[in-house]
């Protein structure tokens, strides 16, 4: 899977153009999973360009009321059926907005109860690598979900998405050895806890350069894209790259 987080970019018309040159350069692809999450306000538009194609549209948050008095939020009723997953638990919502790792649970939680796929994100800050806590904390975000849920999802329905905080927009990868190895530890942690493991993805800094590169080690099974998923021709070399490493496999 590859997916990419618009993040708080793009007016509508933009995004909208943007959605229509994803679907001519992606829309043909058989082998990978691709997925754009625009802002909420574009989600509607940029369904109706994807409506024909395999290009799946996710949203960035929800919030884990049904509805109500919550100014300003979108719940998953509002999402159910028509988009098809939301990104949870990203590191700029953790950091910038301070969610915990219980709000995140909750939000995980409530967009299953509605059918959502889910791509949870998780990862360590710079202090906590070098601290050597790396594991330790992602153990705590995935626990922290897994704790919630009566059941873990079908390993299809939900995606993790390793995402080490220093690593984002800062243009400094991972080494794919780095991304590898957390991956790694999420995959089998993830299979001890519930049996099977979801796909697992790597984000931070991935580019058109180093794509193929992180794609090819066992084990990330594709990235979610920030800033190179502006560009839809970098976006679509990342999917090309996508499709070469599982066509490899
Ligand atoms: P980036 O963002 O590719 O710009 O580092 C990744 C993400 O935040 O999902």
């Amino acid at each position: 899977m590859v997916a990419g987080n618009w993040k708080m970019n793009t007016t509508i018309p933009d995004g909208v153009a943007l959605a229509r040159a994803v679907l001519e350069r992606c829309g043909a692809e058989g082998t990978v999973d691709v997925a754009v999450l625009p802002p909420f306000v574009h989600l509607w538009p940029v369904r109706e360009v994807l409506a024909a194609s395999s290009i799946l549209l996710g949203a960035q948050d929800v919030f884990w009321e049904e509805g109500g008095a919550y100014t300003g939020e979108i719940s998953p009723p509002m999402l159910a059926g028509w988009c098809d997953l939301v990104l949870v638990g990203h590191s700029e919502r953790r950091h910038l907005f301070g969610e915990t790792d219980a709000q995140t649970a909750h939000k995980f939680a409530a967009a299953r109860r509605h059918g959502l796929m889910v791509i949870l994100a998780v990862g360590e800050t710079e202090t906590e690598r070098d601290e050597g806590r790396t594991v330790p904390v992602v153990d705590r975000q995935l626990e922290a979900v897994l704790a919630e849920i009566d059941a873990p999802p079908p390993a299809d329905e939900w995606v993790i998405a390793y995402e080490p905080v220093w690593a984002i927009g800062t243009g400094r990868t991972a080494s794919p050895a780095q991304a590898e190895e957390v991956c790694a530890h999420i995959r089998a942690a993830v299979s001890a806890r519930a049996g099977e493991s979801p796909r697992v993805l790597y984000g931070g800094s991935v580019t058109a350069d180093n794509a193929a590169e992180l794609f090819s080690r066992a084990g990330i099974d594709g990235g979610l894209i920030g800033g190179a998923s502006l560009k839809p021709e970098l976006f679509a070399d990342i999917v090309a790259a996508a499709a070469l490493a599982a066509l490899a496999r």
